[in-house]
């Protein structure tokens, strides 16, 4: 049985922001902390091409409003949260005190382990992943590995929430590392607000948006974004996806069900932190098996491969943008070209198409 006493301590608001005090982090903003990777190259040159990702229409209801999406596998590796590595990252190299030992741990079930063990590579510092269980001769852990991160790895009777613990206990061990963690460090979600936001208000202009759609792993993308989209537009509809098998605030124990890429409630009714500070969002779930179909109907359509949760998204804002005027924008995200495993589920595996999508969407037609 999980004792989740020891997760619902480090959720609570107050923790994360006493345990910064306690570092001695300086004050800093996410602004900051992004203009000193962008424009002063604190990272180096390889890591200021991060973001300014493009912003293109994909296919949409045929009678209904166009649907854009941001392509972030545009970003050094391939992924939305290189945003959030090179930021958090900088943030660090800026606010720690004078003297402080380089030293940082996060945990991560893919995509911002890659990030984080490349940038803190190009950064010289010492960084320690706390991820599912995987060995030498698997390409997650041989890229990790390849970049000197040093992996530990939890069992695989221990659930998402353990990741968090485990980051915990080597903190407390190693009073010298700092613990990033991106489901309660508010800067994930400000990162996305000076950087993902801003760039869509940039690269829309006048052209306001009727609703933003991204899918919840920490929660990061869909608050942030939807803060700077606010800010300009007013008070637009933002919707997060989320998967069916697993959705935000889930009940049951969360025990390691197979969901699309980078999402998944945690279990025991917990909310992810940044979301559930958030105002006026609503939820939609999307199953594997039609994020999965929904990566084989996108590449037919336009010969683009994208991730799982880029195929979430597309779907759900797809259908919000059915429901209105052809004259109305909705945006959506599209966080990755897909992990490996998911590849292979959607391409390989898979024999057919699953019909509820192909017909749900194609009963529209394509704009
Ligand atoms: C592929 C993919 N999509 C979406 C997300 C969600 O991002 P966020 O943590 O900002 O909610 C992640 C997070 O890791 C991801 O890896």
């Amino acid at each position: 049985m999980t004792d989740i006493n020891p997760y619902l301590e480090l959720l609570e608001s107050s923790w994360h922001r006493r345990y910064v005090d306690a570092f001695g982090l300086r004050k800093v903003s996410a602004e900051a902390a992004w203009s000193a990777v962008v424009d002063e190259k604190i990272l180096g040159e390889e890591w200021s091409t991060v973001g300014h990702t493009p912003l293109v229409e994909v296919p949409g209801p045929k009678h209904g409003a166009r649907v854009m999406a941001k392509l972030e596998w545009h970003n050094p590796t391939g992924t939305v949260k290189d945003r959030v590595a090179c930021g958090l990252v900088a943030h660090y190299l800026l606010a720690a005190p004078e003297g402080s030992a380089r030293k940082l741990v996060e945990y991560s079930g893919g995509s911002l382990a890659r990030a984080m063990s490349s940038v803190c590579r190009a950064a010289d510092i010492d960084f320690t992943i706390v991820t599912y269980p995987c060995q030498p001769g698997d390409e997650f852990y041989d890229y990790l590995a390849s970049q000197g991160a040093t992996i530990r790895c939890i069992t695989e009777e221990q659930v998402f929430l353990d990741l968090m613990t485990t980051c915990r206990q080597i903190a407390e061990q190693e009073t010298d590392r700092f613990w990033l963690f991106q489901h309660h460090n508010p800067l994930n979600a400000a990162l996305h607000e000076a950087s993902t936001g801003r760039e869509i208000v940039r690269q829309l202009g006048d052209d306001r948006p009727a609703a933003w759609v991204a899918s919840i792993g920490t929660g990061g993308t869909l608050v942030g974004t939807a803060r700077a989209l606010r800010d300009a537009y007013g008070d637009i509809r933002v919707v997060g996806t989320t998967p069916s098998e697993a959705p935000y605030g889930m009940i049951a124990d969360g025990h390691n069900i197979p969901v699309y890429s980078g999402s998944g409630g945690h279990g025991w009714g917990i909310r992810q932190p940044l979301v559930r500070q958030a105002d006026r969002m609503s939820h939609r779930n999307v199953s594997k098996e039609v994020s999965l179909s929904g990566m084989r109907h996108f590449r037919d359509l336009t010969g683009m491969q994208i991730g799982s949760s880029a195929a979430a998204n597309w779907i759900i804002a797809f259908e919000i943008a059915a429901t209105l005027d052809p004259s109305e924008t909705v945006v959506t995200v599209f966080p990755s070209a897909g992990t490996p495993t998911d590849l292979a589920e959607a391409f390989e595996s898979v024999p057919t198409r699953y019909p509820r999508l192909v017909d749900d969407l194609l009963a529209h037609g394509i704009r």
